[in-house]
């Protein structure tokens, strides 16, 4: 065997042996594989928690301007959602039930609110439509928010229990984005009723006298005197401007997060949010005991916009010897009645 022959045997040899070694890695292949387990190798949720601090997160990558939404996981997020729930869940359940029992308290003890001087059957003008459209669409829209506002913080503890899974999940649903719009006719409504009464809003020294005399809502037959609105009016008139106010620009951040700022920004005013709600429920259902069923003659001023004389000169006689003044005024001559009611 020459060389040449040595050579080329030796190669055809060497060849076979890495083709042979190439399959044997291959037919191996699947053996190792299955030894592999990819539950143990991969990284776990929880220790990418462990890993990262309270500031820090893991985040993908977004094309859109909210880059807040690239976040995917920071622990810090859990901590805030306990502190922020937590503390809202207690205000609101304070501020509803709270207002509630105060108010069971009040009727229990002053009763309902009567005309001392009986109904006159005469009738004035308080409200024009102007202004109970502005109050309406304040007033329903507010109800609306504050009811679905309520289920997103207490509705998982405190509905869902009793409507079941199927109920509680299409009444959350629809909620969320009937929150979502309605705020848009708060703010209206806010801008309309600001516009209409910020004139007769104006703190005053009568109001010092209301307030001494406890706005004659505590004893019978104190009536101190008032323009159009009295200083519990003018205070249910300021949180509301003030409150809504409040809510709305916060609610419209969290609508809007990419104009928020940074994550602590948005959760302040998620904080915020929350924390107002709370507080104006429970003046508002105060103001909705008073201006309902818990003064008799109140109602009237936003349903057909017309009182009662005698209601009127109790709650607001400044008002009720302006209205007659300006009309006399009118006239050319002495005060006129009121219409009477049919
Ligand atoms: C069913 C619910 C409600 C009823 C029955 C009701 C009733 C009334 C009545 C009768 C008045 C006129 C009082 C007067 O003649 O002096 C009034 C005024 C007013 N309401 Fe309401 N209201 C309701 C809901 C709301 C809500 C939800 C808000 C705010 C979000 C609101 C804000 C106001 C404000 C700012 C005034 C003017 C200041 C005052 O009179 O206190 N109301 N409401």
């Amino acid at each position: 065997m020459n060389m040449k022959t040595l050579t080329q045997r030796f190669v055809a040899v060497f060849g076979v042996l890495v083709v042979l070694g190439i399959m044997g890695g291959t037919l191996h292949a699947p053996a190792q594989a299955q030894q592999i387990n990819p539950t143990a190798e991969a990284v776990t949720e929880d220790s990418l928690f462990e890993a990262l601090r309270d500031d820090q997160m893991v985040a993908g990558r977004v094309s859109i301007p909210d880059e807040l939404s690239s976040g995917l996981i920071k622990p810090g997020n859990a901590s805030w959602a306990d502190t922020h729930t937590s503390t809202v869940r207690i205000l609101s359940i304070l501020g509803v039930v709270g207002a509630l029992v105060v108010l069971t308290g009040f009727y229990l003890i002053r009763g309902k609110i009567m005309v001392d001087s009986k109904l006159s059957g005469v009738r004035i003008l308080r409200f024009t439509a102007v202004e109970r459209f502005a109050h309406w669409l304040m007033a329903g829209s507010f109800i609306v928010l504050a009811l679905t506002g309520l289920n997103l913080v207490l509705g998982r503890t405190m509905v869902l229990p009793w409507l079941g899974e199927t109920a509680f999940s299409t009444i959350s649903v629809w909620g969320k984005i009937a929150h979502n719009y309605v705020g848009w006719a708060f703010m209206l409504g806010l801008i309309m009723s600001f516009a209409v009464w910020i004139s007769h809003n104006i703190p005053d020294k009568v109001d010092a006298e209301w307030v001494a005399k406890g706005g004659g809502l505590l004893k019978k037959g104190v009536h101190p005197p008032a323009k159009k609105f009295n200083a519990g009016q003018k205070v249910i008139f300021w949180s509301t401007t003030l409150g809504g106010a409040a809510l709305s620009f916060t609610g419209f951040m969290m609508l809007f997060p990419a104009l928020a700022g940074t994550q602590a920004d948005w959760q302040f005013y998620q904080l915020i949010h929350g924390i107002v709600a709370a507080v104006l429920s429970f003046i508002i259902i105060a103001h909705i005991y008073i201006g309902s069923i818990g003064m008799e003659g109140a109602f009237d001023a936003m349903g057909t916009g017309e009182v009662d004389l005698n209601w009127a000169k109790e709650h607001h006689s400044l008002w009720v010897e302006e209205v007659q003044k300006g009309e006399a005024a009118q006239d050319g001559g002495p005060a006129k009645t009121p219409h009477p009611a049919e």
